[in-house]
């Protein structure tokens, strides 16, 4: 096997061969991403129409951008230290769970620095060659966006790392005894990945990462800043009540915000005058079944199968699950993190129980000594 460096600019012929023989570690890949799951509470998209709806609504730079200041700040200073060295940013992931803005962040990396943006995903990514074809394609200083990166295939993740560390990259031609490993220089490019889960991202990627962003759901009052500025771009008409009413259903979550803005509008189109103030959205609001926690039909057939059925005994997941008609995984990455958030449930190592502040919501008393074990141990003379 002979090594030797193809200088920049690639060839096409280099190119040609480059796409037709480093496919090895085409798999099935994984599932496809779309997400079946139509809640106005849901932190994911729910359909094609809501992206395009989305991207207008996206922030386009860092000034646009609202809350998550420590982010923003650090983000703001990597950002502009490169505009200075007139170099590309430092390799950057944002990690965060869905509808935080990690998208919108890493078009804001583009932005910034004046750089072109191309954009893909991890289960799109099949085969090293895929990810070849991206790379020898970029111009310089461009940023290359890719989202789901936990989901990438192992093949093309080693492919990653070269790419990351010294801009080339290492390609197996031909098999057998003829084959040959040629490496390729690459433009100077910044990786901008986003992911929902990072402890599913390996350590060696993770490493060659010059900056991790970590995304928090947002406080009520930044998501009302979010709401205003989306009326203002929807031409929706709102006050100050209307927002707040809003941002405090949208479960800390900017997508949710901005559905749910949607959909109050509708109400208020149809029911009223177009206006929305704190009494429309309220009412709109419940009327889309979402209370005043941002809890939906699900969540609450969830509190109510633990304090009315079981009268808060601990039940097992896939107790839940079933009592409740979902999947166990949709209950565990769609409902439980926002309800252990709000304090409603508590996880133990018997199962699920509900708090004290789940019986308030539903309107409820705790039957004596159903406290869950926690508390009770806490408050014991
Ligand atoms: N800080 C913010 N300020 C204003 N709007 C925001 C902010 N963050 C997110 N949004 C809005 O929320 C929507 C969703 O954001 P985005 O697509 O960037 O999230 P994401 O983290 O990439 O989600 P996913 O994990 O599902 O890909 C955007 O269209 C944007 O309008
Ligand atoms: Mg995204």
């Amino acid at each position: 096997m002979d090594a030797h460096t193809i200088g920049e600019p690639v060839s096409p012929k280099a190119r040609r061969e480059v796409l037709a023989t480093a496919d090895e570690g085409s798999g099935p890949g994984a599932s496809g991403a779309g997400d079946p799951d139509a809640r106005l509470v849901a932190p994911v998209v729910v359909d094609g129409g809501e992206e395009v709806e989305e991207a207008g609504l996206r922030p386009r730079s860092l000034t646009e951008f609202v809350g998550q200041a420590q982010l923003v700040e650090h983000l703001g200073i990597v950002i502009q230290a490169a505009r200075q060295r007139q170099q590309p940013v430092d390799h950057i992931l944002f990690a965060g769970p869905p509808g935080l803005g990690k998208t919108s962040l890493a078009g804001i990396v583009a932005t910034e620095m004046g750089a072109g943006l191309r954009i893909t995903s991890g289960p799109v990514l099949t085969r090293a060659g895929d990810l070849a074809a991206l790379l020898t394609d970029l111009q310089d200083d461009d940023v290359l966006f890719i989202d789901e990166i936990h989901r990438l295939h192992r093949s093309v993740e080693e492919m990653l790392y070269s790419a990351m560390e010294d801009a080339k990259l290492d390609i197996l031609i031909g098999k057998g005894p003829t084959a040959r490993s040629i490496r390729l220089d690459l433009p100077r490019f910044t990786l901008v990945g986003a992911t929902t889960r990072t402890g599913l991202v390996s350590g060696p990627l993770r490493d060659r990462f010059g900056f991790v962003g970590r995304l928090d759901l947002y406080a009520a009052s930044d998501l009302r800043a979010i709401v205003e500025r989306s009326a203002r771009i929807l031409h929706v008409d709102i006050d100050e009540e209307g927002a707040t009413r809003i941002a405090e259903r949208s479960r800390g979550t900017p997508r949710v915000a901005n559905r749910l803005l949607r959909r109050v509008r509708d109400f208020a189109e149809v029911r009223g005058n177009g206006s929305v103030t704190g009494t429309t959205a309220a009412e709109g609001l419940d009327l889309f079944g979402v209370d005043e926690l941002g809890l939906d039909k699900v969540d609450r057939a969830i509190l109510e199968t633990l304090c009315g059925r079981f009268g808060g005994q601990p039940i097992g997941l896939t107790t839940l699950a079933q009592c409740v008609g979902e999947e166990t995984d949709t209950i565990e990455d769609a409902y439980e993190p926002y309800l252990l958030q709000c304090g409603l449930i508590l996880r133990t190592a018997r199962g699920r129980v509900p708090t004290p502040r789940a019986w308030a919501h539903l309107g409820q008393l705790p039957p004596a000594g159903s406290a869950p074990p926690e508390a009770a141990t806490l408050f014991e003379p």
